[in-house]
């Protein structure tokens, strides 16, 4: 089910929520959020699965932008063994044995024990129970004894750092993701183990997944927080960018034009699902409040353009995926060029005031 998500969503306040719940960077976080945002908006179907979730922040953002959402059909599944983490192996590389050596670093939390009484009482107390599953135990016998329970997977957030526990959640789980759905390994550019597992994985099964980088910043400088691989070989940069510009000039639209005011929307049907009910936005060509389909040439355009303004439009709105019609539509371009201001212009909207 596809959801109006551009105005359901504060970001801000549910990362300030989890944040003492979650050591993930919160460029890795804001990034998250937007895979959520981008499985409701697509409908791309399935649950969401945390492997290793410590005190829950993570998994708490998930579950608190479907609460956002009013989303009752997923939910969240938690999976940890609520002891700390296993033993690392050597394939885990020199910074594994260093954390397990470092007891009095800052990264440390006591090898990661957390009960899993602790995060129920924070899951209760964030509101946030009804959207989450907590499964203890160790993932070789919590994944295969719940992977059918839990069905298809939109989101896959493996973070349990050694290369034993990567491994068993690809091998357990990999299968359940669906197509355009996320799998996101916050280790792979920290622990060697966790990127052995990952390569050894997709090389095996010759799948030929991209890895994406997700980046952020520490102490000025820039470095790489998480990597994500979308299955279908679909571009998660790609959609990224186009939620960004769409959620933009959505922004734009509310900025610039009173809610009361009838507009043309020209859009390839980018924008109209998601500007809600109260936006009176005019389908271009229009026959009883309907798309027509496009004119057949400038006159039957700049005809429609005036009967549409002469009873009340008072903006024509052009987005991105429609820029092309400026192009065709020469006629119409130069008409609205001379006639009307241009009041925005810029990769996402081009404006033109009727009034
Ligand atoms: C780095 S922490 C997770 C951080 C968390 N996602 C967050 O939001 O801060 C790693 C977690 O993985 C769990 N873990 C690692 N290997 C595991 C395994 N084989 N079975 C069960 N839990 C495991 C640990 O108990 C620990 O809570």
């Amino acid at each position: 089910m596809t959801r109006d998500t551009w105005q359901v969503f504060d970001f801000a306040a549910t990362l300030e929520k989890v944040r003492p719940f979650t050591m993930v960077p919160t460029e890795a976080l804001v990034d998250l959020a937007r895979q959520v945002q981008a499985v409701l908006t697509c409908g791309i179907p399935g649950d969401f699965v945390e492997c290793g979730v410590w005190r829950g922040g993570a998994a708490f953002l998930m579950a608190d932008l479907l609460r956002q959402a009013g989303v009752r059909d997923r939910k969240v599944w938690l999976f940890d063994s609520f002891e700390g983490l296993p033993p690392p192996e050597e394939i885990d590389g020199p910074a594994a044995t260093e954390y397990v050596k470092n007891t009095d670093g800052p990264w440390y939390f006591d090898n990661c024990r957390v009960s899993l009484e602790e995060v129920q009482r924070t899951a209760r107390g964030l509101g946030l129970a009804s959207y989450t599953e907590l499964v203890k135990g160790w993932f070789n016998q919590t994944l295969p004894a719940y992977r059918q329970r839990i069905g298809p997977i939109a989101i896959l957030r493996i973070d349990c750092d050694w290369y034993a526990s990567v491994r068993c959640c690809l091998d357990n789980l990999f299968d359940q993701v669906v197509d355009g759905g996320f799998v996101i390994f916050d280790d792979y550019y920290t622990f060697e183990g966790c990127a052995i597992a990952v390569h050894e994985f997709l090389g095996e099964r010759r799948l030929s997944h991209r890895l994406e980088s997700v980046v952020g910043r520490s102490k000025g400088y820039t470095c790489y927080v998480s990597a994500v691989l979308r299955k279908g070989n679909a571009s998660w940069y790609d959609l990224r960018q186009w939620l960004d510009r769409r959620d933009l000039a959505l922004q734009d639209i509310a900025a610039l034009i009173p809610t009361e005011d009838a507009f043309i929307l020209i859009d390839q049907e980018t924008l109209r699902g998601e500007l809600g009910a109260a936006r009176q936005a005019i389908p271009f060509l229009e026959r009883d409040g309907h798309y027509w389909g496009p004119p057949p040439d400038d006159d039957t355009a700049i005809g429609e353009l005036e009967r549409l303004r002469q009873s009340g439009a008072r903006y024509a709105v052009f987005a991105w995926p429609a820029f092309w019609w400026l192009d065709h539509y020469a006629g119409l371009r130069r008409y609205l060029r001379s006639n009307f201001p241009c009041v925005v212009e810029n990769d996402r909207l081009i404006v033109f005031d009727l009034r």
